[in-house]
């Protein structure tokens, strides 16, 4: 195969990156590897290439559109990357992770963060070896963000005015589903530091729903025939919650923007934090990242 390949594609040998123009690809190499997939808490999917494989052509606009899917609005935690392993200093990158094979698909997952714990785990590669199509890479790659929310059950459970009193500020997603979707973690990975996010299942809202915290009854804004989801913040002092005006949840960039107006916060990734503005020059271009 790899053979045939090469008979094809012999005139193109010298041929720059794939992706070099893409502004949803990381076009990476040795030099900025090690920042754009370890230094993160995003998950990243990486196509290591070589330019003259056929199966690699093949692969790229499948690779372009992930890219494009998982950018869109901001809301799954997963960089869409690729290595050139055609170019001599790439080489020893492409043959650490044993890379045979044009293209190798590989996912790196980073390890759990815990406050306070210095970091001891690494990031754990895995081959992708399920079909090159859009639907399944995006069903792998997304299962494989990292969750950091809690979930708690019903709104009465005696678990939940505790959590809203610890340290972190507080975002509350009422909730139908018993599935976290790639949007919450996406916003609980950008948080991270200042703040934790939680969902909470209820079948439908009602108005005059309540939670006691600290013996206070603290009104849960919704009402009776709301649609769910509804994003909350809880403010400690006041012991009240605001709730996110739009109806729905499918801007994490917006979402994240009302956050930062009520919360005071800044994403430390995602598309508002300088994280993503000073990786953007490893982007095609930066037209992408605009106002959304
Ligand atoms: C994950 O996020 C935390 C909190 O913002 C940060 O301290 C840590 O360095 C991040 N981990 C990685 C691997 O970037």
């Amino acid at each position: 195969m790899k053979f045939t390949a090469l008979l094809l594609c012999v005139t193109l040998v010298a041929a720059a990156g794939f992706y070099t123009d893409d502004p949803n690809v990381f076009e990476l190499s040795y030099k900025n590897f090690n920042e754009v997939v370890y230094n993160t808490n995003y998950t990243t999917i990486v196509e290591f290439y070589a330019p003259w494989c056929g199966y690699c052509k093949k692969m790229e606009p499948v690779w372009r559109r992930l890219g494009k899917f998982l950018s869109r609005d901001s809301q799954y935690g997963v960089q869409v990357a690729s290595v050139n392993c055609d170019e001599a200093k790439n080489k020893p990158l492409c043959s650490s992770f044993k890379v045979k094979s044009f293209p190798t698909l590989m996912t790196f997952r980073p390890p759990k963060y815990k406050r306070g714990v210095k970091k001891t785990g690494r990031h754990v590669p895995e081959p992708y070896t399920g079909q090159r199509e859009l639907a399944p890479l995006v069903q792998f790659v997304t299962g494989r963000i990292k969750n950091y929310v809690k979930r708690f059950h019903r709104i009465s459970a005696p678990a939940f005015p505790d959590w809203l009193n610890e340290d972190l500020h507080k975002i509350v997603v009422l909730t139908k589903l018993n599935s976290i979707s790639p949007l919450l973690k996406t916003l609980a990975i950008d948080l991270l530091d200042t703040s934790s996010v939680a969902v909470v299942q209820m079948d439908s809202p009602k108005l005059g729903l309540t939670v006691k915290v600290n013996d206070v009854d603290v009104d849960v804004p919704v009402e009776e025939g709301d649609q769910l989801p509804v994003l909350l913040v809880y403010n400690k002092e006041s012991k009240s919650f605001t709730r996110y005006p739009k109806l729905k949840l499918k801007n994490l960039h917006k979402i994240e923007k009302w956050i930062a107006t009520q919360l005071g916060v800044t994403p430390l990734e995602g598309s508002l934090s300088t994280r993503a503005k000073r990786l953007s020059k490893f982007r095609g271009s930066s037209a992408a990242h605009d106002e959304l």
